[in-house]
């Protein structure tokens, strides 16, 4: 039966280019329900052909009922190794803008050939089982705008190609394996509005100056991931940002007064690092600020009044070495 499969699905590779004109959806989202048959996943059993391809779970497609637009089998209990088809068919529905297969347990590299996704606008691929090198082809999807790649086994560092994505911006590589230096030329890609990069990757060296070029950035988190050296002043550019997570690395050396520029800032977590120094005076300026954790570092000296006096600061955490000194409202 198996190996009935296993031919059939071939036929329709090998078919595949003759339907490439007329673009049989049907057909190939059959042979792709097909290459995951040891899957028991309630999304691909209502992939039958005798009901409309566009009525199937997870597939939307344009208004005539011609193209699909969206593939969602997120959270659908696929697993194993993607097959060859997989990428080999998926990657030929080129009206796809929307692609999520987040949240299964899909294995192998990604090293799909993405290049006629050119609608592309959305991939997410997060929490799989994923491994090998970062895939390098998505680089070269004109329109991605979203890219979620967090929570695999991607190893090595990420590509300088990085740089060329031209309008994305989400970008989530955080909880891989990855390492090596994180690249400047990411300071490159500045429709980034997110950043995600922390969480067991075990980057080498500090945090790039030219993340300072991100200035449409409204979050960053860079926490856990194994950085050292000093917090560089040129995040202080980030005036839109609103979340900055920093926390769990080695990073050393004082807080840059420039940090007080971020006047968008609602959290800041620098926690668990071996920052010293004091709480810059600047800070009074972030009016916006909401969480403040400064623990586990080796700061000294007194709390500045101005604390108290953030007007929406609801969590904070600082060091058991500083001194309180100011008078603080209890609430
Ligand atoms: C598309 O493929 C399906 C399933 O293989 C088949 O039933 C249908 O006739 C095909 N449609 C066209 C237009 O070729
Ligand atoms: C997921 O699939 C496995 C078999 O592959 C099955 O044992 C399990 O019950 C499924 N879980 C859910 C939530 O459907
Ligand atoms: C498939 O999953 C359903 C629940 O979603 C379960 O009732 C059924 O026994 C499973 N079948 C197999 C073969 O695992
Ligand atoms: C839908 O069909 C109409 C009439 O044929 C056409 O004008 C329109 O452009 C089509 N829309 C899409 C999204 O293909
Ligand atoms: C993908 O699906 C998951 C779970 O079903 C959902 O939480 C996530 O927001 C989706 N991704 C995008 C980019 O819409
Ligand atoms: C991929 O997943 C399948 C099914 O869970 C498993 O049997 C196989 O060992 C995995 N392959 C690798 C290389 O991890
Ligand atoms: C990807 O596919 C296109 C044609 O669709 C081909 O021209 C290109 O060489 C392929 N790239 C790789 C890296 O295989
Ligand atoms: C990208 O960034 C690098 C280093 O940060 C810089 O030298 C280079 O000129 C930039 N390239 C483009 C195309 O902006
Ligand atoms: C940012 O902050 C620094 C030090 O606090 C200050 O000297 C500088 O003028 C500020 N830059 C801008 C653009 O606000």
């Amino acid at each position: 039966m198996a190996s009935f499969l296993s031919s059939l699905l071939l036929l329709l590779l090998f078919l595949f280019p003759l339907f490439a004109d007329s673009l049989n959806q049907t057909s190939v989202l059959l042979s792709l329900k097909q290459s995951f048959s040891s899957s028991n996943s309630s999304t691909l059993q209502t992939w039958n052909p005798s009901k409309p391809l566009c009525s199937w779970a997870g597939v939307s497609c344009d208004e005539n009922k011609t193209h699909i637009l969206k593939l969602d089998i997120s959270n659908s209990n696929i697993s194993g190794p993607v097959p060859p088809s997989f990428s080999g068919l998926i990657t030929k529905i080129s009206t796809l803008v929307h692609l999520n297969i987040s949240n299964n347990q899909f294995n192998g590299t990604l090293d799909w050939n993405f290049t006629s996704l050119v609608e592309l606008q959305v991939f997410d691929a997060y929490n799989n089982n994923f491994f090998g090198s970062l895939p390098l082809g998505v680089t070269h999807l004109p329109k991605l705008r979203h890219l979620d790649l967090g929570g695999n086994y991607f190893s090595g560092s990420i590509p300088a190609s990085y740089s060329e994505f031209r309008e994305l911006s989400y970008l989530s590589l955080a909880g891989n394996s990855l390492g090596g230096f994180i690249p400047p030329q990411l300071g490159n890609v500045t429709s980034l509005k997110q950043l995600y990069l922390g969480y067991f990757n075990s980057f080498n060296g500090r945090i790039p100056t030219e993340l300072g070029n991100l200035i449409n950035l409204l979050h960053l988190d860079l926490s856990n991931c194994g950085l050292e050296g000093e917090i560089p002043r040129e995040l202080g550019n980030l005036k839109n940002l609103d979340t900055l997570y920093l926390q769990t690395n080695q990073l050393i050396g004082t807080i840059p007064p420039e940090l007080g520029n971020l006047s968008s800032l609602k959290i800041l977590d620098l926690s668990n690092n071996a920052l010293t120094g004091e709480i810059p005076r600047e800070f009074s300026q972030l009016r916006e600020l909401n969480f403040l954790y400064l623990f586990i570092n080796r700061f000294h000296g007194e709390i500045p009044g101005f604390v108290a006096e953030l007007p929406y600061l609801e969590g904070l955490k600082l060091s058991a070495k500083m001194r309180m000194v100011a008078h603080w409202p209890l609430s």
